[in-house]
């Protein structure tokens, strides 16, 4: 049982609410967690011992077994494999279940291995905790549309506290992947489309997933996935091949695994794309040589579902101990759920075709994180029915909740001060097909949540108006059919209220797993739902606001020019409704910003910010540029666009040299005021280009960001370092290389616009070696 000042201790550290002076005021703290992440890092003698003595007494059966994960009671996300039952733990067959827990459940179990098969290895128990267990925060997405990792930093230890409580000991997240796609249904599950943004976002959920200390049960392993490039999906359409240039796949795709290493994530997933012909789960060269060579890192490396029987349909395996043997030798030690290695890994071995030293070091990084975990001292320890009691949905756990949500929204458009809305007003129509769905606040990957446990933006609404407003409530629609039979209400309502708030966009099924659209338009009959009830609101004069709820951008053209308050609410979990009221009604002043692009309509896809400028850089006054004809070639909502109920003004952006040299770091200082009449939050962001270089660059590179909030009327001086590698580039020879010349800076509040700067870096090219996008002592 987690004894209440233990409760009391956590949230203290949990909760900036309970106690933001112990989070932000606490660098002492920081430094020794981040000393003592490094010394876990460090080979652990006592450990490897451990080990190596529990290795040496296994069957090679029972090797493979380790290797081994069945799924428990989830559902499936692939082809449906067999289960495991008590005679496969016995047997020692098994070495960890994806999908199945509760403290009671996995105590069972856990007491089968321990005491009923012969090796008494205990079992992991792994589930996909992508944002929250039970208390379900914003989809990933939505959290890094907060640009603050301070804050999914705790959403991650929540969650983790939550899921330890129930058994489990190690999920599959985060979702690391740069997507530019958002037909891609899984772009929900990531931080958007920037590397140094997603590289935040990464290493924040693995601190917070892992914590200070795997032996605390409050901790769980994180799994940085899906290596690599998964997001580049040919199409959007997932599980397809993704076509990425060697550059790009260091530059972008890979820095938030580097990232994700580099705070410890003691799991990697491989992706089920190929890249250039090589399937991930067979790709020695990026596995075995990137992630583990170049970057010295040594955790798990897990298949994902089927992962390993899917080499054959990709066409590298024409049989399944093929499958297996290319797995394993690219570095891949866990086979989820295809069997493969259990059935085929021994006769691979014996016919010495696999050597047996391949086995034994996938053996022992599985056996080296149950050690991690202190499971062969209690096996137990994770499954405690009490601390369950104690910790599902604890309230601390459902504030957090709120104030993450609450940042995670995005104020796209707010014409005329629409917003926040007037709290005399007598009465506000509610109209919309999400308006009232539990399970869509929820969002898609929902773990253990359960929508009686989420207020809906309507619910919300209704308890922030209490009695003063009256609220009137029509669904209008449905997300998805045809069906217009709604509207003659929704319009008879909007008529009789004072405002109209429309919750539309897509259910929380739409935008996940293989759950890819051709189309991002606001799906079924919505748009001519807002159209109807829009001209009926016109003609009353009355304020209409559009909440959007959607994994993914959407294209609403429409909405953009005729609707006058548009808020971006993602999936924002438990809290959505009260949430979202606090900024409806101005109780919260909204401060999130894009982590990705909005298109205007499908056919711009990928339009992402940090794009290369072309020989004929786009310009709409030019015939023979790069640009349509039909629609302007910039996003509607470019990324890190995000408005307030106040302003901010930027002063001159000053570098603190003018020339520097290749091996230096540089200082750029920028005073932003909050120049409007309310307290806010405002992102201040950095770009940066390098203006001629011997590989074309982008026209922009985010290399900096921080989430300030400022009273109305303040002025705070903002600063950030570039250092070398911020500078850097690989070069036509694959080189990690700072080159002279000179350099743009921007500083401003979204990847369009902002106050600039020059500086020169003089001297030779010099070569930098790569050691991930962030400063190693980078904390949240
Ligand atoms: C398939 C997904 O690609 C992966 O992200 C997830 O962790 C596994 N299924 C397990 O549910």
């Amino acid at each position: 049982m987690l004894r209440p000042v233990a409760l009391a201790l956590f949230v203290a550290t949990t909760t900036p609410s309970l106690n933001a002076a112990t989070l932000t005021a606490q660098p002492a703290a920081r430094t020794t967690a981040a000393a003592a992440r490094s010394a876990a890092r460090a080979v652990d003698p006592r450990r490897e011992r451990f080990v190596d003595s529990v290795l040496a007494r296994l069957t090679l059966e029972e090797k493979l077994g380790q290797l081994t994960q069945y799924r428990g009671q989830s559902s499936a996300t692939g082809p449906q494999t067999p289960e495991a039952g008590a005679a496969d733990i016995r047997a020692g067959r098994v070495g960890s279940f994806l999908g199945t827990f509760g403290a009671q459940v996995t105590r069972d179990m856990q007491r089968v291995a321990v005491e009923e098969s012969r090796a008494k290895i205990p079992l992991l128990f792994a589930h996909d905790v992508i944002h929250g267990f039970r208390t379900i925060f914003p989809v990933s997405i939505g959290e890094a549309a907060s640009w603050d990792p301070a804050a999914v930093e705790r959403a991650a230890r929540v969650a983790a506290a939550e899921a330890a409580a129930h058994g489990l000991h190690w999920t599959f997240a985060p979702m690391v992947d740069i997507a530019r796609d958002p037909r891609w249904g899984r772009i929900v599950e990531g931080a958007g489309e920037d590397p140094y943004l997603g590289a935040t976002m990464a290493a924040a959920r693995v601190f917070g997933f892992q914590g200070t200390s795997l032996r605390d049960t409050l901790t769980i392993l994180a799994t940085a996935k899906h290596f690599v490039g998964y997001g580049a999906a040919e199409g959007g359409r997932d599980y397809n091949v993704a076509e990425i240039p060697p550059r790009t796949l260091r530059e972008i795709y890979l820095p938030p695994f580097h990232a994700a290493a580099n705070a410890g994530a003691r799991s990697v997933m491989a992706a089920f794309n190929e890249i250039d012909g090589v399937p991930m789960h067979a790709h020695r060269d990026l596995i075995d040589g990137v992630l583990r060579s170049q970057w010295g890192w040594d955790g798990i490396l897990v298949s994902d579902w089927t992962g390993v029987m899917e080499l054959m349909p990709h066409g590298v395996a024409a049989d399944s101990a093929r499958a297996a043997r290319l797995a394993i030798d690219a570095g891949v030690d866990v086979d989820m759920v295809s069997n493969f290695y259990m059935s085929h890994l021994s006769g691979e071995v014996r016919a010495g075709r696999v050597p047996i030293a391949v086995v034994d070091s996938a053996v022992r990084r599985v056996l080296r994180a149950k050690y991690e975990l202190g499971l062969f001292e209690d096996p137990y320890r994770y499954s405690s029915v009490a601390r369950e009691r104690a910790l599902t949905l604890a309230p601390p756990f459902v504030a957090e909740a709120r104030e993450l949500a609450r940042r995670a929204i995005v104020l796209l458009k707010n014409d005329g001060n629409t917003l926040p809305l007037r709290k005399d007003l007598g009465s506000i129509a509610v109209i919309g097909p999400l308006a009232d769905d539990a399970r869509s606040a929820l969002g898609s990957w929902s773990a253990a949540g359960r929508p009686e446990d989420a207020i809906t933006p309507l619910a919300g609404i209704r308890q922030a108006a209490g009695t003063r407003t009256r609220i009137l409530y029509a669904r209008g629609a449905s997300v998805d059919t045809a069906d217009t039979s709604g509207f003659a209400e929704a319009v008879r309502l909007t008529r009789e209220a004072d405002a109209v708030v429309l919750v539309i966009g897509e259910h929380q099924d739409m935008s996940a797993e293989s759950r890819n659209r051709a189309s991002i338009d606001l799906p079924g009959v919505q748009l001519q739902l807002v159209q109807a009830v829009s001209a009926a609101a016109r003609s009353g004069n009355k304020p209409v606001v559009a909440v959007l709820m959607n994994g993914r951008p959407l294209a609403v053209p429409w909405l953009a020019d005729s609707i006058p308050a548009i808020v971006e609410a993602w999936y924002l979990g438990v809290q959505t409704g009260p949430a979202l009221a606090d900024v409806l009604f101005g109780d919260y002043n909204p401060g999130g910003k894009l982590p990705v692009s909005f298109p205007r309509t499908v056919g711009q896809v990928p339009v992402y910010y940090n794009h290369k400028n072309t020989g004929r850089p786009s310009n709409e006054r030019e015939r023979y540029t790069s640009k349509y004809i039909d629609v302007p070639w910039t996003p509607q909502w470019p990324f890190g666009h995000g408005l307030s109920y106040t302003t901010f003004g930027y002063g001159p952006v000053r570098p603190s040299a003018t020339e520097i040299r290749p091996t230096d770091s540089i200082t750029v200082t920028v005073e932003v005021t909050n120049t409007g009449s309310r307290d806010g939050d405002e992102v201040v962001q950095l770009y940066l280009r390098d203006d001629a270089a011997s590989v074309t660059r982008p026209v922009r590179m985010l290399k900096g960001f921080r989430r300030v909030t400022l009273r109305a009327g303040e002025r705070r001086s903002v600063s950030f370092t570039l250092r070398p590698q911020d500078l850097a580039f690989y070069d036509v020879r694959m080189r990690h290389v700072v080159e002279p010349g000179t350099f743009t800076v921007w500083v401003g509040g979204s990847s369009l616009g902002g106050q600039s700067a020059r500086f020169r870096v003089a001297g030779s090219t010099t070569e930098i070696p790569d050691r991930g996008p962030l400063p190693p002592n980078w904390r949240p």
